[in-house]
């Protein structure tokens, strides 16, 4: 199904429809020598969400020393605190050099109208888009109001549970949602959503995880403290009835939703300095960055709270996981999905 064993490989229209997820695709990366160098907002929909910011949104909970959203509390696992917010404006650094330097694959045109992000974190994506097409209203919803208040005037943020019903009064040229591995219960709902709302030619993007590591020719092996981790979190996040790893999944879902000209890359991330490629060393440095500093923020609420693992039980997985990443012999990687898919003209 892959058509090159290159760093991006591409899966277009042409290629079967993806089996379901047997475990990661295995695309090579080459690794430099050891020791070289190591809505609503734009019209008068009545969302009851959009600008009052009420105390069940701001009341926000407290738990292990992390701070979690209030709005829906406990239906998201990771922490929205300034340092959680720190390592998602990374991330989206990281996400748009994995992609080409770029802020989104479909081909939407210069002039796009209305754009949806949806589960929109700092807001940095939407800004940057609201920077990028002038002529674009931009709204991005997400359950914590944590997006800055100064912002360009083409873009609006709103808390708002996507799981839910939608109601703008109007569609979108773009929906595009990005990192939402262990957001969402029903992704198959939220793409009859997407479908509904998208304008007839328009276009949705989703970009998601695989979160398995994975080596072609590294120390990595099963069992050991990263692949322990992957495992339990995955069974924590499975354990709440949200889907942990998208990716794999999301063409199909797609398909199915009733878009077409489908298309998919899938990127495969490093995780440390080892490739021998400089953007792809440079792409591997900020992974490592992110999840060093990121683990305790993705472990905690998972692991204490759906496995009832101790916090000091949580704090030596992670101090294992941890020397593994900085193996410079460890060579991990991981796999990241890109999919976008137009829905037809003819449609209503
Ligand atoms: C891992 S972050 C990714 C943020 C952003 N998409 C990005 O790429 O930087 C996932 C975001 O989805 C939001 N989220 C999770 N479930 C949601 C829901 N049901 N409705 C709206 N937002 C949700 C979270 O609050 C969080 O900000």
């Amino acid at each position: 199904m892959m058509s090159e064993p290159n760093p991006t490989s591409s899966i277009t229209e042409d290629a079967a429809a993806t089996p379901a997820n047997t475990g990661p695709a295995h695309v090579p990366i080459e690794a430099e020598e050891i020791g070289s160098d190591a809505d609503s907002a734009f019209g008068d929909d009545s969302q009851s969400w959009t600008t009052s910011i009420k105390s069940s949104i701001m009341n926000y909970k407290y738990e292990n020393g992390r701070r979690y959203h209030a709005f829906k509390d406990g239906s998201y696992f990771l922490p929205n605190d300034e340092d959680e917010m720190d390592r998602l404006d990374l991330f989206h650094h990281l996400l748009t050099l994995a992609i080409g330097d770029k802020l989104h694959l479909a081909p939407i045109g210069d002039n796009p109208q209305r754009i949806l992000d949806l589960g929109t974190g700092t807001g940095i994506w939407a800004m940057d888009m609201g920077d990028l097409y002038p002529s674009a209203e931009i709204l991005g919803n997400d359950l914590s109001p944590i997006q800055p208040t100064l912002v360009p005037p083409n873009v609006k943020f709103e808390v708002d549970d996507m799981e839910k019903e939608w109601v703008y009064s109007s569609k979108f040229d773009l929906i595009h949602a990005r990192y939402l591995a262990g957001s969402l219960k029903d992704w198959p709902g939220l793409m009859e959503q997407a479908y509904k709302f998208t304008k007839p030619g328009g276009w949705v993007e989703f970009q998601d995880f695989d979160m398995r590591f994975y080596t072609t020719n590294g120390e990595f092996y099963r069992g050991c403290p990263s692949d322990v981790w992957t495992e339990k979190v995955i069974e924590g996040i499975t354990k709440f009835g949200l889907v942990a790893e998208p990716g794999p999944k999301l063409e199909q879902w797609v398909r199915d939703a009733g878009f077409i000209n489908v298309h998919h890359e899938l990127i495969p991330i490093p995780v440390g300095r080892w490739p021998k490629d400089p953007k792809k060393k440079e792409i591997g440095m900020f992974d490592l960055y992110q999840f060093l500093d990121g683990l305790e923020a993705i472990s905690l609420r998972v692991l204490t709270t759906a496995l009832n693992w101790k916090p000091e039980e949580v704090q030596v997985l992670l101090a294992n996981v941890r020397k593994d990443l900085k193996n410079p012999r460890f060579q991990a990687q991981h796999n990241y999905h890109v999919v976008w898919a137009q829905k037809a003209l003819t449609a209503t």
